[in-house]
């Protein structure tokens, strides 16, 4: 198990993508702090953890406030004694042409996709750089590296999330923490669902792009996320690694 008795806090565990980090670390050994926003998605993933024979607790979060995220590492440390692994998923989009665009939407999108993970490395590093360890895995989308028509607000925080990681690993890097990112193409999730309506030709048109021809269920985000939070990435550190189904090969 690569995982063995480290302690990870997943943001937006209680479905999609997050869920699936949730209970792909717990199957590698990870305690895991399950923080949404949504206590019952929460609750329910911890169950499942549990479930697994290990160990989960639900933490309910908006990381968009600065004091619920020095709270959610806070109960993840009364719970298990350490914080090792942190992982940034929560993510929010509206998909609609910038010229159309409100302001209202650029804040939220900016408050959830930028702020909200840049609120949770404040609240965890200082945890880490005193244990003189860390692994924290963000995650972005391919909109921030290549952008997205539709997207341009949320590919620019995405983008946004990648740089200020890239900063922030060579930052810390003296403390051994390693800072990475992993990047999702379009992947099934209620999310993928919201945003693409209930336009069935969307998704059949990015099947037929990507060239692996389907689109990424949570499980291969995942992997990538497990193995980034890992020791088996220890030398990795201020990467973006691209789990698209090979649709973005830059
Ligand atoms: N699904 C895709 O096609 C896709 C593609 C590229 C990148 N991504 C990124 O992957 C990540 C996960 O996406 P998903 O598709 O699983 O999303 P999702 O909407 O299915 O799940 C997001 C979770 O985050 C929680 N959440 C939302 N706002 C929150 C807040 N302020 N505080 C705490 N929790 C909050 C929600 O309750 C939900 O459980 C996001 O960062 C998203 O941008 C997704």
């Amino acid at each position: 198990m690569k995982l063995k008795d480290k302690v990870a806090i997943v943001t937006g565990g209680g479905q999609g993508i997050g869920r699936a980090i949730a209970l792909e670390l717990a199957g590698e050994g990870a305690k895991v702090s399950v923080a949404d926003l949504n206590p019952e998605t929460a609750k329910k993933t911890a169950g499942e953890i549990k479930a697994m024979g290990r160990e989960a607790i639900a933490v309910t979060v908006d990381i968009t406030d600065l004091a619920q995220c020095d709270k959610m590492v806070k109960e993840t440390i009364a719970a298990f004694g350490c914080v090792d692994v942190l992982v940034n998923n929560v993510g929010w989009d509206k998909m609609e042409l910038f010229i159309q665009s409100e302001p209202a939407t650029w804040d939220k999108v900016i408050a959830i996709n930028l702020r909200g993970p840049i609120n949770c490395f404040k609240a965890a590093l200082p945890h880490l750089i005193e244990r003189k360890y860390g692994r924290i895995v963000s995650i972005a989308s391919d909109a921030g590296r290549v952008g997205s028509s539709g997207e341009a607000v949320y590919s620019g925080t995405k983008g946004g999330i990648i740089s200020f990681s890239k900063t922030i690993a060579r930052e810390v890097a003296r403390h051994g923490i390693t800072v990475n990112v992993v990047s999702p193409g379009p992947t099934d999730t209620p999310f993928f669902a919201a945003v693409a309506g209930d336009n069935p030709a969307i998704a059949e048109g990015l099947k037929k792009a990507i060239p692996l021809r389907r689109l990424a269920q949570p499980e291969d985000i995942a992997g990538a996320v497990a193995f980034f939070a890992s020791d088996k990435a220890s030398y990795v550190t201020g990467q973006v690694l691209s789990v698209s189904g090979g649709l973005n090969m830059v």
